[in-house]
């Protein structure tokens, strides 16, 4: 790694001084800001830093709101909290919203040292992960993430960065922004990967169904019970637990893996002796968990047992730059599974993949493309393989274009039709005047998009 440079704020001249001086002293780059408002400045007109030293209580500024800004500018950059005897809640409270460690002032030259020691270690190992992960790309496709997006670039750095620790995370983004490949990226660059990465969709969790499936029995426990089984709990003993769609599990569900999380510790059904396992639980959901809490949904004390860590997952809309290079992914992805030979996107294609709005964000990219590979005729997809239209040229030309065929117009008409009558599809069959039987096949035929 190159001379790592150590950002520091910090409203005490005398610290910043001690500081620059220590840390100049051991080949590291320095550059002190004695206030929040200095360092924010900084983090948004400027690249460059590898760590922040930042002091949580300064006169301009509260500084965890400090904190939060830097994390919203800069999620990726790791940072050590600077806090007095007396002030260790605000620390606190900076670990969980995401924080490296902290230091309690007045700090020795040991361990100031040795903290910076141990991070710079970790993003070093980091930095191979991914080194190890670009070069594995291609090959193993189907576990990587693809992305050009400085916004998911962030995210993603974030997320080797707080894998290697062994908190709880707890990932919220729309349906298909890719919470679940984020969840087994987590546990294959954690320290855990030796070990099968396992994962259990809340929503299909009954609380029969749970009884065994989670904590397992022991021969005899029930009727029926001829063997002993030995449950995911058990099974993920070392390892990571995806709990997916956990804003769907049920309160009873919840208040039994919420003893797993505190005490480390069940029991299995039908044994007596509880049985200890050191489990990573990474979450995801769609749902608002705080709005769930304040419904009698969810389990406010749960909620703070998963929710250590949160990655937030950007809608794919909100990400343009990395619907090109996904398409481009998936693109290849389909064409060597059906063994096609297209390998392209024409420039029209790729502009009216990044003007859709994308409301079912990744996957909806993935299945689109599978159809256009089943779809195309040359080795490139072109406009017409693609189910969305810009409806542009439509409304623009006052009716139709001149150059439009009566095919185009009449699938254009019928998918603008649909989306104005929410997908109703009895509606939209009386307005365009057609039986709800032929408004179906005609969906079928032109591959219109109707969500479920
Ligand atoms: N950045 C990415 N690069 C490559 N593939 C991706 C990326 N993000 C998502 N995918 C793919 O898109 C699909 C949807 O992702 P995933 O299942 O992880 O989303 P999700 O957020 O869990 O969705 P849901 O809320 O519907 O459960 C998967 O096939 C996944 O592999
Ligand atoms: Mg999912």
């Amino acid at each position: 790694m190159a001379k790592p440079r150590i950002l520091i704020c910090d409203d005490e001249a005398e610290i910043l001084r001690y500081l620059r001086k220590l840390l100049n002293g051991q080949g590291y780059e320095v550059e002190t800001f004695d206030s929040g408002s200095r360092l924010l400045q900084r983090l948004e007109t400027e690249e460059g830093g590898d760590l922040l030293l930042q002091d949580v209580r300064m006169p301009d500024m509260d500084g965890l709101a400090v904190f939060r800004k830097v994390k919203e500018y800069r999620p990726g950059l790791p940072v050590i909290i600077m806090t007095a005897y007396g002030s260790i809640d605000a620390a606190v409270e900076a670990i969980k919203l995401g924080a490296y460690d902290y230091i309690t002032k007045p700090f020795p030259k040991e361990k100031i040292l040795g903290v910076l020691e141990n991070l710079f270690e970790r993003e070093q190992l980091l930095q191979e992960n991914r080194q190890l992960r670009d070069e594995l790309h291609g090959t193993a496709a189907s576990g990587s993430m693809v992305f050009r997006s400085r916004k998911f670039r962030e995210v993603y750095d974030f997320t080797l960065q707080v894998a290697a620790s062994e908190s709880n995370i707890l990932i919220l983004g729309e349906s298909g922004t890719g919470k679940e490949l984020i969840a087994s990226t987590i546990h294959h660059s954690s320290p855990r990967r030796g070990a099968p990465f396992y994962s259990i969709n809340c929503a299909a969790l009954t609380e029969t169904l749970l009884e065994s499936q989670l904590f397992g029995h022991v021969r005899g426990a029930f009727t029926g019970a001829f063997a002993t089984q030995k449950g995911i709990l058990a099974e993920a003993d070392g390892s990571t637990l995806f709990l997916d769609e956990v804003g769907d599990m049920s309160l009873a569900v919840q208040a039994k893996l919420l003893r797993v999380i505190q005490e480390g510790e069940f029991i299995p059904v039908g044994s007596t002796r509880p049985k200890s396992v050191d489990i990573r639980f990474v979450a995801a959901t769609n749902k608002d968990l705080e709005t769930e809490i304040r419904a009698g949904r969810f389990r406010e004390d749960f909620y703070y047992r998963l929710n250590v860590i949160t990655i937030n997952l950007p809608p794919l809309r909100e990400r343009i730059d990395d619907i090109e290079p996904m398409a481009r992914h998936f693109l290849s992805r389909f064409a060597a599974r059906m063994k096609k030979e297209v390998n392209d996107l024409s420039p029209e294609a790729v502009r009216l993949l990044q003007s859709y709005h994308w409301p079912g964000n990744a996957r909806e990219l993935e299945n689109v493309m599978e159809r256009s590979v089943i779809l195309a005729r040359g080795a490139t997809i072109t406009p017409d393989a693609l189910p969305m239209r810009s409806a542009a040229p439509l409304q623009a030309s006052g009716g139709a274009g001149p150059n439009i065929s009566l095919e185009t117009l009449e699938r254009e008409h019928i998918r603008q039709v649909l989306a104005a009558n929410n997908y109703h599809k009895s509606r939209s069959a009386e307005i365009l005047g057609i039986s709800r039987k032929t408004l179906d096949r005609k969906i079928v035929e032109y591959g219109l998009a109707v969500p479920a």
